[in-house]
């Protein structure tokens, strides 16, 4: 049998820092505070934590603007703070990974401050520049709402510079094999204090070569299966998951081969969109279709599914129809659209309809993959449209119904607590056993209970005429080599009343019931059946 990876039977928290527990009252949450609230992370019922870009930073990228890559941001604390999270959140069985930014670092970075001042500095080579700014024009511009461009001209320099995100955001020259030991010293850095590793940022853009689209270039490849050997020979079984948006033919490639390995793990992001497209369409071809569309990954690896992260939900892996579509469904105000997605958080995305966000969340806790939560989702935190870029999804943690929801003592906190804090937040939903909160352990306690959703295949279970070979049922079952049954995942994703025809009597592992025969599925129902 395959060895068994922690990570792969793992759910995962994403942790944003800044938005969690202010300790030393300046309107920033900090590491102290954060070590405050593990329990309520560690109450969940997750494995790991990915602790959102926590370096020195101007946060004009809200921290993937690194400024120093061996340091804590001040707002958030100190090194020892870091640490001392580090330790309780082991010491409580959580895992920590942190967010690695490989492509770019902040324009204030003192690698870019020299390299722009001076042509003969060692680390002018350690960014990408033109005379003319005119290479590599078939890139496409990802900050579409903002950038005009991925060169800028830098008149310190008195020459352009590449960036693929913002221009504040200057590339790193992977050509250069100095930057190459530089990342890995970083990387060294926190895994020598004690870190499970890496969920490393925007992969597919390292290197750049005429000609083509400067994604997912063989050279790429190279410099990342480079970076396994250093992590396998120096820090054997840290983790590394790849953040690559693509198709899944262009996001196999990342896990690499067992020869020449490169993520353990890879966030599945062609799903994640068609997960809201199929409960808004009560249709369940674009996830069957996706799924059959997935190739089979080397053993030992994993996808990552989530619903929701910190960034926009993003569309730019489904068509320009089913995008105009979604946009139309999800963001009808201009305000919620962002570039090629949608800024919104996921309960008002649902409608705030609770039969709707269970249904996701048993999907995507039931799908193969290691599922992360988004913090925030667990409770249905709700989304400020109004606030610049991301930052509406990425609002302060609603505690409890006191001053700034519990989460600061200050007058001012970086970006508003939601409205709606007073009703919405953790403490109000404890004693509820129908709250998110709660709901949100029963569904992971279920998940990790059955080691058929933790590491079973998948199949699809055929909707037969007895269902009217209907569409809005989405059927398949997880298990184990050895086992027959498995665990039966049922789906209304519609909001009409369905049936399906059971052949023996199962118990439904979300709700206790039993049931047997011809059964009715409520609209947007969902079921785990053994
Ligand atoms: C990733 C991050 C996003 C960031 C970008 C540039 O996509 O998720 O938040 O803006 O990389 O670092």
């Amino acid at each position: 049998m395959a060895q068994n990876y922690w990570y792969n039977e793992s759910v995962f928290y994403e942790l944003y820092i800044r938005a969690y527990c202010d300790r030393d009252g300046d309107g920033h949450g900090d590491f102290r505070g954060a070590i405050e609230k593990l329990d309520h992370i560690k109450s969940l019922g997750v494995d790991c934590i990915w602790v959102m870009p926590h370096y020195p930073s101007p946060l004009l990228d809200d921290g993937y603007d690194v400024a120093d890559y061996v340091n804590i941001h001040p707002d958030y604390g100190t090194l020892d703070d870091f640490k001392a999270f580090l330790a309780a959140a082991h010491a409580r069985g959580l895992k920590v990974i942190t967010d690695m930014v490989m492509n770019h670092t902040s324009d204030r970075h003192p690698w870019f401050q020299a390299a722009r001042q001076d042509k003969n500095s060692p680390y002018r080579d350690y960014y990408v520049w033109s005379d003319t700014g005119t290479e590599y024009a078939d890139a496409r511009i990802i900050f579409l709402d903002t950038e005009l461009s991925n060169w800028t001209y830098d008149e310190v320099a008195g020459q352009y510079f590449w960036h693929r995100f913002y221009s504040s955001q200057p590339d790193l020259n992977y050509d250069n094999p100095k930057v190459h030991e530089e990342m890995f010293d970083a990387m060294r850095f926190w895994l020598d204090m004690g870190i499970d590793g890496f969920r490393v940022d925007a992969i597919p853009y390292l290197y750049e070569r005429e000609g083509t689209n400067c994604e997912n270039l063989p050279e790429t490849h190279q410099f990342l299966q480079k970076m396994r050997r250093m992590i396998d020979s120096e820090y054997p079984g840290a983790l590394l998951i790849a953040e690559a948006n693509q198709w899944p033919r262009d996001l196999l490639p990342y896990f690499g081969t067992p020869e020449a390995p490169e993520f353990q793990v890879c966030f599945h992001f062609p799903i994640m969109p068609r997960l809201y497209q199929a409960v808004k369409a009560g249709e369940k071809t674009p996830i069957v279709d996706i799924l059959n569309d997935t190739p089979q990954k080397p053993a030992g690896t994993q996808w990552m599914t989530f619903l929701r992260n910190h960034d926009e939900l993003t569309l730019e892996m489904v068509t320009p129809e089913v995008r105009q579509w979604m946009w139309e469904q999800y963001a009808p105000e201009p305000r919620m659209r962002l570039n090629m997605g949608i800024r919104r958080r996921l309960l008002p995305l649902l409608d705030s309809d609770k039969r709707k966000w269970f249904l996701l969340h048993a999907l995507f806790l039931s799908l193969p993959g290691a599922p992360i939560i988004y913090y925030g989702d667990e409770i249905g935190m709700g989304d400020n449209i109004w606030l610049p870029d991301r930052h509406g999804c990425r609002t302060p943690m609603q505690w409890d119904d006191s001053k700034n929801a519990g989460f600061s003592d200050a007058d001012k906190t970086y970006f508003p607590v939601h409205a709606e804090y007073a009703q919405v937040n953790v403490a109000a939903q404890e004693a509820d056993p129908q709250s998110y909160l709660n709901l949100t352990r029963a569904l992971v306690r279920a998940r990790q209970s059955q080691p058929a959703l933790r590491r079973g295949e998948m199949a699809w279970v055929e909707v037969g005429q007895e269902s009217g070979g209907n569409t809005a049922v989405l059927a398949y079952r997880r298990f184990l080599p050895d086992e027959s049954e498995g665990v039966l995942c049922l789906f209304n994703l519609s909001d009409r009343p369905q049936t399906f025809a059971l052949h023996r009597e199962r118990v439904d592992l979300l709700s206790g019931e039993k049931m047997a025969g011809e059964v009715g599925l409520r609209p947007f129902a969902a079921h785990w059946l053994v």
